[in-house]
């Protein structure tokens, strides 16, 4: 089991250490860890956010735990150079074209919801986010106009076949749940939703057991404070799925616990809390590591098919939270490495 390990920036070490504690005290057979640098630490270490060095690891690992990245030090480097571009490179280099980001309330976490508990406590949905194109990757650039005036652009588009393997994942982890895909686009505007849409109906005819339906994006972000126990699983492009993700931990209450994959073809996977780096507590063991130890869960389960030791994982940080551990996300004052005891306590 070759798994690199790229803390990155801000709280990322933070988090990725007990992540990693809790890794090892499964005493799996073969664990073999690889740390490697990424972000603005790789930049001030090596110039480059995402170095080959770091890449060749990436490369030779079944999988990747993944930190955070971002650093405002690192805000005016030219683009190529900011630390995004390392988990941006990443996914595109190792074709992670899959982003996984179930939300799910915990028991217990109702009244931390920015819902009203009786609406948070419905929510068990999954973000299937497309990671590899849209707006992300297309043509992009800033030029001065003839007039004189600065003008940006980013190239939004999907092909067909972008959209028909993202479209199999969400069917697929459809069937695996409650058997309801929900797409959102905004195929009211946008020709390249309209086109996302006509392909995820022409792959539903594979699926007759799992119940397809459409929502613009606009109307999807009403509904997932509105009703978020109407979806089971969501699926997206890049970008809604950014920000719907974004949005959908605030809904359980803190982004300081929701874990994600990002799937390759294959067994290949990166595994990452959704929060940034949020430099303004890093080292001061308060960030939440709890995201992090759910990635790892996730880790175990998609590249390794360990499905009873990322169960363990996550019940033991079930428990924890039914146990009123909570980090200062939270409203608690629980430290990072705390946090950690206290998950591998339960484990
Ligand atoms: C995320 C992040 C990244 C993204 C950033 C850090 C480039 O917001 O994983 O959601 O926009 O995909
Ligand atoms: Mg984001």
């Amino acid at each position: 089991m070759k798994i690199a390990v790229f803390a990155g920036d801000g709280i990322g070490p933070e988090v990725t250490a007990e992540a990693v504690r809790v890794l090892k005290a499964l005493g799996l057979p073969g664990l073999e860890l690889i740390e490697g640098d990424v972000g603005g630490a790789a930049w001030r270490k090596r110039g480059h956010p995402l170095p080959p060095a770091t890449l060749e690891i990436a490369h030779a690992a079944d999988a990747i735990l993944f930190g955070a990245v971002g650093d405002f030090e690192c805000d005016n480097l030219e683009r190529a150079l900011r630390p995004e571009q390392a988990i941006l490179g990443l996914r595109k280099e190792l074709g992670l074209f899959a982003n996984l980001r179930p939300a799910t309330l915990f028991k217990g976490l109702e009244d931390l919801s920015s819902l009203r508990p009786e609406i948070a406590a419905q929510i068990d949905l999954l973000i299937i986010r497309e990671l590899n194109g849209d707006v992300y990757f297309g043509d992009k650039g800033t030029k001065v106009l003839p007039d004189g005036r600065r003008q940006g652009w980013d190239m939004m588009s999907y092909a067909e076949d972008e959209v028909r393997r993202i479209a199999h994942v969400g069917f697929k982890a459809a069937q695996g749940r409650r058997g309801k895909l929900c797409s959102v686009d905004k195929a009211n505007v946008l020709e390249t939703s309209q086109l996302w849409r006509d392909v995820v109906i022409e792959v539903s005819a594979e699926y007759p057991d799992v119940e397809l339906s459409h929502m613009y994006v606009d109307n999807a972000a009403m509904q997932l404070v509105k009703n978020p126990g109407q979806f089971d699983v969501i699926v997206t492009g890049n970008l809604f799925g950014d920000i719907l993700s974004d949005q959908a931990s605030m809904c359980v209450g803190s982004i300081g616990l929701l874990a994600s994959a990002a799937l390759a073809e294959g067994t290949k996977g990166l595994y990452e809390p959704i929060h940034g780096s949020a430099p303004d507590i890093a080292g001061q063991d308060k960030a939440n590591p709890m995201a992090t130890i759910l990635s790892a869960a996730m880790l175990l389960r998609h590249s390794f098919g360990m499905e009873a030791p990322a169960q363990r994982i996550e019940a033991a940080v079930a428990k924890a939270l039914a146990d009123g551990i909570r980090g200062g996300d939270l409203g608690g004052t629980d430290g990072t490495r705390a946090i950690g005891d206290a998950v591998l306590a339960r484990l």
